[in-house]
């Protein structure tokens, strides 16, 4: 009999590991590396963010507090929803949680049985189908194109569905592609969810706030008012407020399913930090000012990225929407002879080549389930960005 547990078995490592480990290597050997595989903002947590954390440090807000939340935090959670997205939602549908990826955790653990299926469009955010598996379910992934800019359609959707299907996971903006929903896009999928009242959504809605060229925002529950009662909508600070590391997701939800994800986080880590509570509460009825000053800085990396990227011999790279992630495509260079010599066999060869020859990290796309293809975060320099995009030119332009 096996000590370590048998779901334990079912997850893999992080595809990404190899990469970055290979990053860190070259750099603690004093090579030249830029990295483009951060998943968080390069900008500071705003002042008044800051400054909300240390006045609930001085007024000893540092106890124990409601598993999931506290009601300040809740009501602001509440507002926010009304506001940004015209949800109603009231305090005991909400939970809060260390970060959205607890609460996407807590929500699987808590409806999961073996052999329930949890349909995800592919290229996926990597956790996804490791918390399914987690939690005893099956990932079934969807594979987008980009054609569609990695949009799933109506007809893939259906496609997936089986009466085994207990959730959809919908990410828009997505990590890792960017690309982002329209309305009109959203109904099509909503629409297939109608015709199949035992599925329900999960809408990862992480990168609301990041999206360029006036591009409007929508979520599931907003767009179909009747799934309302079977939507999970996630959301958190760490992306639009540039609040990683304190670790606040939160979602809202019937309140039947936020009652089972308390139970399972109050016996497991209770509470997120009192103090990132605090923090989390201005955040959200706070002044958002910055958040269009960070927008300007990302679309405008966004656009020279795209740009130069497609400049590049053998890549191929849509414009998305949001977030502040690109997803190049790479066909043309399979097969191809670097020129050190080495085989580009797929996306994991190229990344490791190009990190290699060039000094530049990225991710490769089978770490997201989409090949071949890989992933940059353009949270970082525009110095940084144009160095490695021209560097990226080089390194195709010398494929043979
Ligand atoms: C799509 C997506 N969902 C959820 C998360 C988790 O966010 P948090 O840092 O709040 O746990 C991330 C973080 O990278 C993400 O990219």
């Amino acid at each position: 009999m096996s000590f370590l547990s048998d779901s334990i078995a079912r997850v893999k490592p992080s595809a990404t590991i190899a990469v970055t480990t290979m990053a860190k290597e070259l750099k603690e050997a004093g090579r030249d590396v830029i990295g483009l595989g951060a998943g968080e903002p390069d900008f500071d947590t705003p002042q008044n963010i800051k400054d909300a954390a240390v006045q609930a440090i001085s007024d000893g807000k540092t106890k124990y507090t409601p598993a999931d939340g506290i009601p300040e935090l809740k009501a602001a959670i509440c507002a926010k929803f009304k506001r940004d997205n015209g949800l109603d939602y009231k305090p005991e549908q909400v939970s809060v949680g260390t970060g959205g990826k607890q609460i996407l955790y807590n929500a699987l653990q808590a409806t999961l049985n073996p052999g329930d299926e949890v349909v995800i469009p592919a290229p996926y955010w990597v956790s996804y189908p490791d918390m399914a598996l987690l939690a005893g379910g099956e990932p079934v992934f969807v594979e987008t194109t980009s054609a569609t800019g990695f949009k799933l359609t109506a007809e893939a959707l259906e496609a997936a569905i089986t009466d085994k299907t207990k959730w959809f996971i919908f990410n828009s903006p997505s990590n890792p592609t960017g690309a982002a929903y329209t309305r009109d896009e959203l109904k099509a999928l909503t629409d297939v969810l109608l015709r199949h009242p035992h599925v329900w959504v999960m809408s990862d809605d992480m990168y609301e706030h990041l999206t360029y060229d006036d591009f409007e925002f929508a979520t599931p529950a907003q767009v179909e008012p009747a799934l309302y009662d079977r939507t999970l909508t996630v959301n958190g600070v760490s992306k639009a407020y540039a609040m990683t590391g304190w670790r606040i997701g939160y979602a809202a939800g019937p309140k039947m399913l936020i009652d089972a994800m308390r139970k399972i986080q109050s016996q497991s880590t209770s509470n997120p930090c009192s103090i990132s509570q605090w923090a989390a509460v201005e955040a959200l009825n706070g002044t958002q000012d910055f958040i269009p000053e960070n927008n300007a800085i990302f679309k405008r990396r966004r656009d020279m990225v795209v740009e130069m990227l497609n400049a590049a011999e053998g890549i191929s790279c849509p414009l998305p929407e949001g977030a502040f992630y690109v997803y190049p495509v790479i066909d043309d260079c399979i097969g191809k002879t670097t020129e050190a010599g080495t085989k580009i066999e797929n996306d994991e060869t190229f990344a490791k080549a190009l990190l290699e020859e060039k000094g530049v990290a990225v991710v490769f796309g089978a770490a997201f389930g989409l090949s071949p293809a890989f992933r940059i975060s353009y949270a970082t320099s525009d110095e940084n960005l144009k160095e490695a995009c021209s560097r990226i030119q080089d390194f195709c332009a010398a494929l043979s």
